[in-house]
């Protein structure tokens, strides 16, 4: 038996296991199983947005800066809502948009974990927009390096503590149980927003999130590099050995003065000023 077929046939007997693992009472997939920290069988696909008139985008108003009363600007922050599963008593379940647009379809698909534990726990759902993304736009399309001050998570983390309070005076829910929900980066924010605002949130999980800081993460750049050779073995190729030279090139003054020129960097690249010190695996 050469290699290949026995590693296809662990996969095999992987996704057997995998899926008999998964005939649990709860009712939902747990991915088990890992390739280069994927599930085996892809991560689970955006939902499809749908059922507009039912589940419509809704606005509410933030500060665009929380932490300074004398900056009056506000925008128009996205999020939507869905009370379907929801009795009085019953959780808040609130997920956090991450680095990108969000859709309807996150309330809405019935088979998503939180949705399916919505319906468990008779919980309401809201889901709101990260500022600066899909169209919870400070600036609409006219944004400035300057206006990008206030795109952080620290900003993001204040949003939903407003949106929070302004519900829980809106809907008049009492003694409320938030729960925050989000995965990747909006999974860091779901556990630093219980640790920073435990008055308001009850609990949170905090799925995939990327919460131990760890120097010289390259087990990150593993996984870019695995998904490049997944659409063109060339062209991971091309960018691997590049990343080989640009190593070799900024072992040098010399060849750190290539980098800076060929690569437009605009700062002098000095190896011996902290400031400065570029990792070449973020150029
Ligand atoms: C708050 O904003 C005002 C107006 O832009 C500015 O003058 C002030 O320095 C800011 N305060 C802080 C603490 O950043």
């Amino acid at each position: 038996m050469n290699g290949r077929v026995t590693v296809l046939l662990l996969l095999l007997v992987g996704c057997a296991l995998s899926a008999s693992l998964n005939k649990g009472s709860t009712g939902f997939n747990r991915k088990r199983w890992l390739i280069h920290g994927r599930p085996w069988h892809g991560l689970v696909p955006l939902p499809a947005a749908h059922d507009a008139s039912k589940f419509p985008d809704q606005w509410f108003t933030q500060p665009l800066d929380n932490f300074n009363a004398s900056i009056k600007q506000t925008y128009q922050q996205r999020y939507w809502s869905n009370d379907q599963f929801y009795k009085p008593g019953g959780p808040i379940f609130i997920m956090l948009g991450g680095e990108g647009p969000e859709s309807n379809g996150w309330v809405r698909a019935e088979g998503l974990e939180w949705v399916t534990l919505a319906k468990k726990f008779n919980a309401m759902l809201y889901l709101i927009e990260h500022r600066f993304y899909g169209e919870s736009q400070p600036y609409g399309k006219l944004i400035s390096i300057d206006g990008y001050q206030y795109l952080s998570s620290r900003q993001a983390l204040a949003d939903m503590a407003n949106f929070i309070k302004a519900k829980n005076a809106e809907m008049k829910y009492e003694n409320p149980k938030w729960i925050v929900f989000g995965g990747s980066y909006s999974g860091a924010l779901a556990a630093w927003a219980r640790q920073q605002y435990p008055e308001l949130v009850y609990g949170s999980l905090a799925s995939s999130a990327p919460i131990q800081a760890e120097v010289d993460f390259y087990q990150y750049l593993e996984v870019v590099e695995f998904a490049f050779s997944q659409v063109d073995a060339q062209c991971a190729d091309s960018i691997h050995k590049q990343f080989v030279l640009l190593q070799k090139l900024m072992k040098t003054a010399a060849g750190r003065e290539t980098v800076k020129v060929e690569m437009q960097v605009c700062e002098r690249i000095d190896p011996h000023t902290p400031r400065t010190s570029i990792n070449s695996g973020n150029l």
